[in-house]
């Protein structure tokens, strides 16, 4: 049963001779199973938080532990195996390759960890889907609506069907009438023992509960 624990952890970011501390002896836990909301303003650490949690960045100082997993000191394969394997990510840019078809922004990250194409596209058609994308899987992100493109890049995320997922700021480009799609995707997502961690600064995502820990105050409610 993987929970998430977060202990004293604390990021510097040195520009110029000075010192930035976004996070700063930050502490969170989140059971199996659960959803986090951080919230705060712009420049809260939001981003730095899902950073190390995805393993993408190591903090200055704590740790943090998946399950049995001790995330902040990964290095090397185990690091890239966690990266691959254990998290999925939806950024708030979509991050899809413009020059690829939906289907195949699904699979590229299937192909990178060694699955056939065949396969790939198997497990690519199914969670199009799943995202109620079936229809659009050949067109490119630049023929694909903003709420379309999440819902891809939240299909991504799902490949390898991972225990914590991580989004950052999903709804950020989103106008009014594409929220509500993703919201219900994201919420769909709530299954089973699955972690998963959502940075918002916009109230709609509220509307999911979950535990708040909001960076801007930096105390967990
Ligand atoms: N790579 C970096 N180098 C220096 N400062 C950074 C870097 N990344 C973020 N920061 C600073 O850290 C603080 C937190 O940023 P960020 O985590 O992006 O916050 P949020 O996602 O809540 O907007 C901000 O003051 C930002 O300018
Ligand atoms: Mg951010």
């Amino acid at each position: 049963m993987p929970d998430l624990r977060v202990r004293e952890l604390s990021v510097e970011y040195g520009s110029g001779g000075e010192v930035i501390r976004p996070l700063d002896g930050f502490e969170m836990s989140a059971p199996p199973g659960s959803l986090v909301l951080l919230l705060g303003p712009s420049g809260s650490g939001k981003t730095t938080l899902l950073s190390c949690l995805a393993a993408i960045q190591s903090p200055s100082a704590g740790t943090i532990d998946f399950g049995d997993i001790a995330v902040s000191t990964l290095a090397g394969k185990e690091r890239t195996a966690f990266r691959r394997h254990t998290v999925g990510i939806v950024f708030q840019a979509f991050n899809l390759v413009p020059s690829l078809t939906a289907a195949e922004n699904v699979m590229a990250p299937l192909l990178a960890a060694g699955v056939g194409w065949a396969g790939a596209s198997a497990r690519a058609a199914s969670l199009l889907e799943r995202v109620s994308l079936g229809h659009r899987a050949t067109h490119r992100p630049g023929e694909l609506s903003g709420g379309q493109q999440q819902r891809v890049a939240i299909a991504r995320a799902l490949v390898h069907d991972p225990p914590l997922i991580l989004a950052d700021e999903p709804t950020a480009h989103l106008d009014h009438t594409q929220v509500e799609g993703v919201l219900g995707l994201l919420a769909g997502l709530m299954d089973g023992e699955r972690v998963m961690v959502i940075a918002t600064h916009d109230d709609r995502v509220l509307a999911l509960g979950g535990q708040r820990v909001d960076l801007g105050r930096r105390t967990a409610r």
